[in-house]
């Protein structure tokens, strides 16, 4: 893999050639590719789909399909297990709002509040009981899991890559204890669609949430991906235009999956410029991406563990690196970072619990991706010694 090359690519960067964009968990930046796909779709395919009788109609509802098909074929899904959402907030609030089970929740205490806080509150209204895995160095723990996750649990929600450490959790592992208790499970891979490869029929989670704008795809863009026999039993989340099957005085007949959970116009332009993200990862190939960006979070975690002042949060191995300094608040070392065009997240990252459970006010994080370079890793680890030296002197 080539950053430099691939760089070239990214047009913010012909923008801002100076700037290390190291918050990729938050958000990508976007390839001409993608762009194009979305401003081609405007200027060359824009209508309305599954309604109009048009050639212009058509196009953009065979558009839509494509990018459907393009997505499943990413993750190893049927098309008809696809549910095109704004984001894994959307994907997680859906799945609560529909779906129907019997037994506790089960959930992690480093889940993000975009896990937690849907589950939290289908626990609140239908008194349910909720529990929570632990961490252990930077994983949830398995012990915990085959603690808390028994024959009385109804449904276990679990990040495949947390965004506060970054590594890896034994989701396998942790699906199958599940699984043997005849619980479902919801996947949050937010963090790890757009780094590694994602075989939803080989991880065999029931539920997969992921938005494409962190990986390379437009804003609010997302997916819910959900086994076929399960969704046909879900309720709609929101009801309208787009899908029925017929509405008569006194009966409504919904369509099946997914148009059943995507009520009004969807985002096509958004669709179709995804579509052309998976194009673009699949070209680099998963492998390679998930190689690169692990690579370059060992260099930065090595390079910080020699800083006088800060901690590592983030275990071996992960993704991106999260950590605190003992002299300042996140926010201040991020500013310094700033002033140094190297852009990061600083704060709880939604993910207060898990801070909470740290006992740190927060941290810095450094998401790195395809297009940083080694270059970026040295000026990111150039401005957090920076950062600790002034604010040690103060
Ligand atoms: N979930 C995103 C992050 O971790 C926004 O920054």
């Amino acid at each position: 893999m080539k950053p430099e090359k691939i760089r070239e690519d990214f047009p913010i960067f012909d923008e801002r050639p100076e700037l290390a964009y190291l918050d990729n968990a938050a958000t990508s930046q976007k390839p001409e590719s993608v762009i194009d796909a979305v401003e081609n779709f405007y200027r060359e395919n824009n209508s309305n789909i599954g309604r109009g009788l048009y050639e212009l109609a058509n196009d953009a509802t065979q558009a839509y399909k494509d990018a459907r098909s393009k997505v499943a074929g990413f993750i190893n899904a049927d098309s008809d297990e696809v549910i095109f959402v704004r984001n894994t907030t959307e994907a997680e609030n859906l799945l609560a709002s529909s779906l129907d089970f019997e037994g506790g929740i089960v959930l992690s205490k480093m889940a993000h509040h975009s896990e937690q806080l849907p589950w939290r509150r289908k626990a609140d209204e239908e008194d349910k009981n909720i529990e929570y895995l632990g961490t252990e160095n930077g994983k949830i723990s398995i012990k915990s899991a085959k603690d808390k996750i028994d024959e009385d649990t109804g449904l276990v929600a679990i990040s495949h890559i947390s965004n506060v450490f970054g590594a890896e959790n034994p989701v396998e592992e942790i699906i199958e204890i599940a699984h043997d208790n005849d619980a479902l499970v919801v996947l949050d891979a937010a963090q790890s669609a757009p780094h590694r490869p994602l075989d939803v029929k080989d991880i065999d989670a029931d539920f997969v949430a992921f938005s494409g704008h962190k990986m390379l795809g437009p804003s609010g863009t997302g997916v819910l991906y959900g086994k076929k026999e399960l969704l046909q039993d879900m309720r709609p989340y929101q009801v309208g235009g787009g899908m029925i099957n017929s509405v008569e005085h006194d009966e409504v007949k919904y369509a099946d999956a997914p148009e059943r959970f995507e009520a009004g116009t969807p985002n096509v332009a958004g669709a179709v410029g995804l579509a052309a993200a998976v194009e673009y990862l699949e070209d680099i190939g998963m492998e390679n991406v998930s190689a690169h960006s692990k690579k370059l979070a060992e260099k930065m975690i090595g390079g910080l563990e020699e800083i006088e002042g800060i901690d590592v949060i983030s275990p071996e191995g992960a993704n991106l690196v999260s950590f605190t300094c003992e002299y300042a608040h996140p926010h201040d070392v991020a500013e310094v970072l700033n002033q140094h065009g190297v852009a990061v997240r600083a704060g709880h990252h939604c993910a207060q619990p898990q801070m909470v459970e740290l006992d740190v006010n927060g941290a810095t994080r450094a998401s790195p991706y395809i297009y940083n370079t080694e270059e970026d890793v040295e000026k990111f680890l150039e401005s957090v010694r920076e950062a600790s030296e002034i604010f040690n002197a103060t």
